[in-house]
């Protein structure tokens, strides 16, 4: 594959290697429990602005900083007592807390905002790295701005392999949908501002979430959540859970959380589950959506998931994928 970057597999040598290009200044993909991330010395503005460039993505939109432990997320951001105690209880994990910065945070990497979205990521190639390191990773999901996250190292290889020096192979992620992200600068209202793996129940916070369609309108509570995002080239219409889709053509392709009971005859059917278990459809979505992408269908026909746990951030994805340009 010439002109694109090779996928490391993970093996001590390969992490020193990317820790060496990281140590450099150089961004990398690197696997995480939820999707890829593009990750880049979060301390080093020129590292960060790399970032944003490789991804097209703009800087009004702020990342995320991964770090191994609460003890270094504590050297650059401030935790009150419930940031803490959310950390503890779901770190190292899918959760991102949106807490005060520290000045040791550069103001490109959270958007000139005073606050930064930190976790510390569960995956152990990803932990491996950071403790290798001395600094905190910046990293936002590996795709080009606007696409689908990618849950595999050649999905980052076939949309950004020519402008990074290197992915390191984690296999398929875990979660398969991005980490939950919590604002927690209201204590008074928190609120989940992308929801994610971990559910708003499983937070045991009332916690309101950011409906997609409201964020845009609150650019500066929710930065970069825009409505329209995650979105494959080929059209997407959604059908309710358990419905049927409309006016599906011969040559769009129908995506249903489990096998229908039946499929009507010249349907191109797909199915994101055979059980129908809502973490194995989170864990599929991007994939399918990639997949089908590339074949030619006109449009994609996407079947919503139970709107409970891990099925509200699928519907979320969902909608701001079939969300118009
Ligand atoms: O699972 C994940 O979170 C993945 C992996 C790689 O960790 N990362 C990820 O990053 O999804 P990204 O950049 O694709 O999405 C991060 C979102 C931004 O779009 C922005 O809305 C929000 O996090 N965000 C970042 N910093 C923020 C801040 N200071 N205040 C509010 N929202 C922020
Ligand atoms: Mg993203």
């Amino acid at each position: 594959m010439t002109g694109y970057c090779e996928i490391l597999a993970p093996n001590e040598t390969n992490r020193l290697r990317c820790v060496d290009l990281l140590r450099r200044g150089e961004v990398v993909g690197l696997p995480t429990e939820t999707v890829y991330g593009l990750a880049g010395n979060a301390l080093c503005e020129n590292t960060v602005r790399k970032i944003f460039e490789v991804k097209g993505r703009p800087f009004i939109d702020p990342l995320i900083v991964h770090c191994d432990s609460l003890d270094s997320a504590s050297q650059h951001a401030d935790f009150s007592d419930l940031a803490r105690e959310l950390a503890k209880r779901f770190w190292p994990g899918a959760l991102t807390l949106v807490v005060p910065k520290r000045q040791s945070i550069p103001d490109i990497v959270t958007a000139g905002l005073p606050s930064v979205a930190i976790r510390v990521p569960a995956h152990p190639e990803f932990q491996s790295i950071l403790q290798k390191l001395d600094f905190p990773l910046a990293a936002p999901s590996a795709n080009p701005f606007g696409y689908v996250s990618p849950t595999r190292a050649e999905h980052v290889q076939k949309t950004l392999g020519s402008r990074i020096p290197a992915i390191l192979d984690g296999g398929a992620c875990r979660h398969g949908v991005e980490s939950t992200i919590l604002d927690l600068r209201d204590p008074r209202q928190v609120r989940v501002l992308r929801p994610g793996p971990i559910s708003p129940e499983e937070l045991g916070l009332r916690a309101q979430v950011t409906d997609p369609g409201s964020a845009d309108q609150n650019a500066q509570a929710a930065p970069g959540m825009l409505t329209q995002h995650y979105s494959p080239h080929t059209p997407i219409r959604l059908f309710q859970h358990g419905g049927a889709p409309v006016d599906a053509p011969a040559s769009a392709a129908v995506l249903y959380n489990t096998r229908p009971a039946a499929i009507t005859p010249g349907l191109n059917a797909f199915w994101l589950s055979e059980s129908g278990d809502l973490t194995e459809i989170a864990h599929n979505l991007f994939r399918l959506i990639q997949k089908l992408d590339t074949a030619d269908f006109t449009a994609l026909h996407i079947e919503l998931a139970e709107n409970r746990a891990v099925g509200i951030a699928v519907n979320d994805r969902l909608k701001r994928a079939a969300a118009k340009r």
